[in-house]
């Protein structure tokens, strides 16, 4: 059975914009509730460590710096089947391939700027809610 959580992370491109608000609408009109929330501004290391499964991709060196670059809004969206949905809500990762009505269609400036992350997994969503939360940040 699928998880009812997922991890998600509005990037620096949105953060900069001050449209967090406008991309949680999103998710929240979705019946998604965030759970656990968290604004930060990563270090390149961290940023390094968060998206390490990406290590050999030519873009890793331009991915890390871009959000290291400024705060991030890191946090768990609980609703059900909560991966496959919430990836459903955020649309393709290039913005121009995504569907109307999505966050990236809608919000993303490009695809390594596409305004935000959703777990692709219920096990890298536990792996990525861990990274920032620990159990008692979680308050439903
Ligand atoms: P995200 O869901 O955060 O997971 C990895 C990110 O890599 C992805 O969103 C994109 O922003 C980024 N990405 C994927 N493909 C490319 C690419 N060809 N060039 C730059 N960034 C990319």
């Amino acid at each position: 059975m699928s998880s009812n959580y997922t991890f998600s992370m509005i990037k620096p491109n949105a953060t900069a914009k001050n449209i967090t608000g406008k991309v949680n609408a999103y998710f929240e009109a979705a019946g998604f509730k965030i759970v656990a929330q968290r604004r930060v501004r990563l270090t390149l290391a961290q940023a390094q460590k968060f998206y390490e499964v990406h290590k050999e991709r030519s873009f890793y060196g331009e991915l890390c710096e871009f959000l290291a670059s400024g705060p991030v809004v890191a946090q768990v969206l609980k609703g059900p089947n909560a991966v496959l949905k919430a990836r459903e809500i955020m649309g393709d990762t290039n913005p121009e391939k995504a569907a109307e009505g999505t966050i990236r269609r809608d919000l993303g400036d490009s695809i390594g700027e596409n305004t935000i992350h959703g777990s692709d997994s219920d096990e890298n969503a536990a792996n990525e809610i861990a990274f920032f939360f620990n159990q008692l940040d979680i308050c439903e």
